[in-house]
């Protein structure tokens, strides 16, 4: 998809890894919203991320960089920054230099939160602060759920196109195999989109197996939101219990994972 409509990537909060995937003292560049990044996790245990090049001569953090402390290292001059992309350390010079003296950030930092067992990064355009808040799922917050499973894509398009797809109820019939176009009520909140869908679904028999005669159905149900561009979840319910989490996360303008 050539992106022939030069669509931007909107601003939203964006799961950029599985809280699992980075440890404490861990360091991984990241290459999202066509920009280069760098995640670490800081002794402490808190996630960070930062814009990856270096104020001093421009080294990516991302590739070489160490944690110490709650800094990270630059892997070229040792020059360290806190999580807030403040300059704290120059360790061979005698005075800070002015371009990082004063406390002043020199590199951005995305503002980052930890919820649902993954990482989130606000971005926007302009670099303006959150306008809304990633929504704590409480099934990725309870023992009563099985661990989560997986499974993730990067492919050609522009984020806006799997958005559209959360509202486009008649594929269901062809492509999930729905019996019928569900029938939906969607509600708007703030920046959140809300959809409560009934269908017919072939009737499932407590073996696992679904009946394949055309004949036997039951009434399923999808509730399905999202909240910006980046977080969706839904919540099957009728013929299974299931939930899902969808994260959207723009490579670039022509490229999402
Ligand atoms: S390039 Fe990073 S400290 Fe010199």
């Amino acid at each position: 998809m050539e992106n022939t409509a030069q669509l931007p990537i909107p601003f939203g909060w964006y799961c950029v890894s599985l809280s699992r995937d980075l440890q404490p003292g861990e360091v991984k560049p990241l290459r999202y919203f066509d920009r280069e990044m760098v995640m670490f996790r800081t002794e402490a245990g808190e996630a960070k991320v930062l814009d990856a090049y270096c104020p001093h001569l421009g080294a990516h953090l991302g590739h070489g960089g160490k944690v110490t402390g709650e800094n990270i290292a630059c892997p070229f001059h040792a020059w360290e920054f806190s999580g807030e992309g403040v300059c704290k350390t120059v360790p061979y010079a005698a005075n800070m230099p002015p371009k990082v003296a004063n406390g002043k950030p020199c590199i951005y930092a995305y503002p980052t939160v930890e919820k649902n067992q993954s990482i989130w990064v606000w971005y926007h355009p302009e670099q303006i602060a959150p306008l809304f808040e990633v929504e704590q799922l409480h099934e990725l917050h309870s023992d009563d759920w099985t661990d989560i499973s997986t499974y993730e894509w990067t492919f050609r398009s522009h984020i806006q196109e799997t958005a559209e797809n959360g509202c486009d109820a008649a594929h269901f019939m062809y492509v999930h195999g729905n019996q019928d176009v569900p029938k939906g009520e969607v509600k708007h909140e703030g920046f959140q989109r809300h959809a409560h869908f009934v269908s017919k679904a072939p009737e499932i028999f407590e073996d696992g197996t679904f009946d394949t005669t055309g004949t036997l159905f039951r009434d399923s149900f999808l509730d399905t939101s999202s909240n910006g561009p980046g977080q969706t979840w839904q919540r099957f319910s009728g013929v299974f219990e299931t939930f899902m989490m969808g994260t959207v996360t723009p490579i670039d303008e022509k490229t999402v994972h």
